[in-house]
């Protein structure tokens, strides 16, 4: 196990190949990370996106930080570099709490071994823990998740939480795949997801290639299809969920939440135990990044708005946990009241 090769990013044992999601869905690209820094470069420009992908990024950036290093390691100045590694990755995305998770498990590892001499070798095999564990993380929200599905049922999506957005399988779309596996007809309508158009790019492309049933809706028709009846129930990502179940995720999923409650849909946010923050008492404290105004102001590069507009372009909202029916995670599904039921989790 010192390779790892999925369809968001490839460990060679001395580089991370990511396929660029800015290119996607009219160019497969494919781009070769061999430092720290261009890892990264990889996760702020969002060639790689997605809580859980970005946390394993940046475990991979963190080895190749060490890779890279030519002193020793038990000394005052390889404990310095380590930190200034550190820091620069979690330094890329301030929203998803599992880039610093991972960074934060990957630097107790090194605190631990950085007294032996194989402690390099010791940080890729960590690195490889992470990305290898969210896989079967994955697969066991699925598995969850599915359960709640019925034969028959339509799915609304929002932004991507696919095999993109992490190691691989998904976490909202892991669990439209494990109830697919499981036989079950699921029909799912994705949101385009405004203004980086995960939904339209990634969510469509991802379950096109699984030959699941998508529907791709502009960002502004979700009240709409609800309306219709059409939906069954939403099922969405998450890049930081507080104590008390707020729940930090793509801009637009807010909307999506209050739109499921006015039309009695239930609405589930499917996340890893990695994606829990307990330090973070409830969404009011979450870091919301903010993003360029040219995401807004042009299309692929056309522009679509006047020169010089104001814009304001956060990238993600807070839904309070009060809409939030369940939240999916590998280790079952958590109802209400979160304050208490989350921390259930990690006793
Ligand atoms: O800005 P992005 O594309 O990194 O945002 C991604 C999301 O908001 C996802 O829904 C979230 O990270 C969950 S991914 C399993």
């Amino acid at each position: 196990m010192s390779k790892l090769k999925t369809m968001t990013l490839e460990w060679t044992g001395e580089s991370v190949i990511f396929i660029d999601q800015r290119k996607l869905p009219t160019q497969e690209i494919y781009v070769e990370c061999e430092t720290y820094e261009d890892v990264y470069v990889a996760i702020k420009d969002m060639i790689v996106r997605g809580a859980p992908a970005i946390g394993a990024s940046a475990a991979f950036g963190y080895v190749l930080g060490a890779q890279k290093f030519n002193g020793a390691f038990d000394s005052a100045e390889g404990l310095a570099y380590m930190e200034k590694v550190k820091e620069k990755l979690a330094s890329s995305r301030p929203t998803a709490v599992n880039l610093f998770w991972a960074l934060d498990r990957m630097h107790r590892t090194f605190e631990s071994f950085r007294n032996e001499p194989d402690v390099v070798k010791l940080l890729e095999e960590e690195a490889l823990k992470i990305a290898y564990e969210d896989i079967e993380v994955n697969r066991a929200i699925g598995k969850h998740g599915a359960e709640v599905l019925r034969d028959g049922d339509t799915v609304l999506t929002h932004c991507n939480a696919g095999a993109l957005a992490t190691v691989d399988y998904g976490t909202a779309l892991g669990v439209i795949r494990a109830a697919v596996e499981q036989g079950k007809k699921i029909k799912v309508f994705a949101d385009e997801t405004r203004p980086y158009l995960q939904g339209a790019r990634l969510t469509a492309w991802e379950l096109m290639k699984d030959g699941i049933d998508v529907t791709l809706i502009s960002d502004n028709m979700a009240g709409w299809v609800m309306k219709k009846g059409w939906i069954n129930a939403v099922v969405v990502g998450a890049d930081r969920i507080a104590a008390n179940g707020d729940v930090a995720n793509k801009i637009g999923t807010y909307s999506v939440a209050i739109l499921a409650q006015k039309h009695g849909i239930p609405f589930y946010v499917a996340a890893p135990l990695s994606t829990i923050d307990l330090n973070t008492p409830t969404g009011d404290e979450i870091p919301i990044e903010e993003r360029s105004h040219r995401e807004i102001t042009h299309v692929q590069g056309v522009q679509i708005a006047p020169d010089n507009i104001k814009c304001y372009n956060p990238a993600f909202d807070v839904t309070p946990s009060h809409l939030i029916t369940g939240i999916i995670t590998e280790k079952g599904i958590v109802r209400p009241p979160y304050d208490v039921e989350l921390k259930k989790l990690f006793e």
